[in-house]
């Protein structure tokens, strides 16, 4: 096996296991058809370089995150790195928000466009492909992360710099490091971590972390 493989093989154990996501043979299978359907389950393309392997967040842990994050109509909900893009889809079926989803992988992008367009939320959804760190997510009133540890780390000088003060960011397994949370909700077998986006942000948190 590949190095690359074996990386991508630990990231994807460790999100199921620390993430306490669903179990493995319910990687490829985790669709509740009571609140959506998904297009086409298969495994993503593993020859794009991403961060993080593609695994899904259940649905009902979706449903806890927007919830936890008091999504309204009035909110602009991004999911970085939006996999089948079941959170933004989600947050305009059942909060009749807007929903952008940033993803490296075209077929994971193509796959989320079909599902909106299969519910029919395609005005208000948007998934655009490429690397998160790069994007702009600067109209964001809530994020939703489901990464690693690392790149949360990674990932939170971006958020706090580029985010208005108030907006909500919610991550499905993994904290941010020295970033305290405001709520910490243990769900199903995870936990959930919300925080708000500070006025003055402290400079310790603006520096990428030790990893
Ligand atoms: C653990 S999955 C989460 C999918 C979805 N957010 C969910 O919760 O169901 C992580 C996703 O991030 C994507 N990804 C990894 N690195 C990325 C990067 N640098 N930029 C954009 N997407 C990335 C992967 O392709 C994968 O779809």
């Amino acid at each position: 096996m590949h190095v690359r493989s074996l990386r991508l093989l630990a990231a994807a154990t460790a999100l199921l296991l620390l993430g306490g996501a669903a179990p493995l043979a319910g990687w490829a299978q985790d669709i509740d058809t009571s609140t959506t359907s998904i297009v086409d389950p298969t495994p993503s393309d593993t020859t794009v370089d991403a961060d993080v392997p593609f695994v899904r967040t259940p649905q009902k842990v979706v449903n806890r995150m927007l919830e936890l994050a008091n999504v309204s109509e009035d909110d602009v909900v991004y999911d970085l790195g939006s996999g089948d893009g079941r959170i933004p889809i989600t947050a305009a079926q059942e909060y009749d928000a807007r929903g952008v989803g940033i993803e490296i992988k075209p077929d994971l992008v193509q796959q989320a466009r079909q599902q909106a367009n299969l519910v029919n939320v395609d005005h208000r959804v948007e998934f655009r492909q490429g690397d998160l760190f790069e994007a702009d997510i600067s109209d964001a009133t809530v994020v939703t992360l489901y990464l690693l540890p690392d790149v949360n780390k990674r990932l939170r000088p971006k958020l706090l710099e580029e985010l208005e003060p108030g907006t909500r960011v919610v991550s499905h397994g993994f904290d941010m490091g020295q970033w305290e949370p405001d709520e910490v909700v243990q769900y199903e077998d995870t936990y959930l971590y919300l925080w708000t986006v500070p006025k003055v942000i402290p400079p310790h948190l603006r520096e990428p972390e030790e990893q």
